[in-house]
């Protein structure tokens, strides 16, 4: 196992656990609606990165030839297969040892995995190196710099300067690392690497139990699908979406 931290979701149930028996639905449709704006339309080989039992499975089984769910859970890859069948293949591993040659895919995405990552350099290394020029990756970063963590530090509710460019660490729990990262700093990683922003979102907008109950998820998500682009050059959200390319030579 990695040095760099695992959060291990081997036999927990996070399909009902926290899908399904939460009231989760304005976010699962805000990162729907961000795939679908992002990923290309068609690619051969492709892969999510930490997909889990493949939640978002349906929104990129129609655009690639070959899908790869990659997870370190097994439980979580046995469930995908349950679920999907022939459609999809699985490989289990750590993604700071990602199991794939280099420029193997031509698309990967990678969502809901960062508030697990501690180190997001040698993650995003990764990630770039499996994939081919040419290629894009579309990830999404948990975002320490919103609204509601700025005002929890202005007003002395929280430690966790939102306005700084060092990596938070929420819970200090070594098997389940809960990281949040300012947008700049993740940008630098990008660039660094090597990846170009192509586009960049603002995603799960109104992310709030309040905004639920007065606007009720139907109108959250009528409003979200306008705020991802709004939103996007302030990068307001908890979730903030990349869509980067590897540059060809
Ligand atoms: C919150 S879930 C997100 C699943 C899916 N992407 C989604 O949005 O529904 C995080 C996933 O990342 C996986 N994960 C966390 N750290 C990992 C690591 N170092 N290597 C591989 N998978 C990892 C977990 O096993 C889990 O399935």
């Amino acid at each position: 196992m990695s040095d760099k931290v695992i959060s291990d979701y081997n036999g927990y149930d996070y399909k009902k656990i926290f899908w399904e028996d939460a009231d989760r639905e304005y976010e699962d449709q805000a990162d729907r609606m961000a795939i679908r704006k992002l990923l290309p339309k068609r690619m051969d080989k492709f892969a999510d990165i930490g997909g889990g039992y493949g939640r978002l499975a349906n929104e990129y089984l129609k655009r690639a030839h070959t899908v790869i769910i990659f997870d370190y859970s097994k439980s979580e890859l046995e469930q995908a297969k349950e679920i999907y069948g022939d459609r999809i293949e699985t490989r289990a591993g750590d993604i700071y040892k990602l199991p794939f040659k280099d420029n193997e895919l031509d698309g990967l995405m990678m969502v809901r995995v960062t508030h697990h990552l501690k180190d997001m350099n040698a993650a995003i290394a990764e990630l770039y190196r499996v994939l081919k020029p040419g290629g894009v990756a579309v990830i999404e970063v948990a975002n320490k710099r919103t609204l509601p963590k700025m005002a929890r530090y202005v007003t002395g509710r929280s430690k966790v300067n939102p306005f700084d460019h060092k990596v938070a660490n929420y819970k200090n729990i070594a098997a389940n690392g809960f990281y949040n990262y300012h947008p700049k700093y993740v940008e630098n990683i990008f660039d660094k690497t090597g990846f170009s922003i192509e586009r960049v979102l603002s995603v799960s907008n109104f992310r709030s139990k309040g905004l639920k109950k007065i606007f009720g998820t139907k109108n959250l998500v009528k409003m979200e699908d306008g705020a991802q682009k709004l939103l996007a050059p302030i990068r307001f959200a908890p979730s903030i979406y990349y869509k980067l390319r590897k540059p060809t030579e």
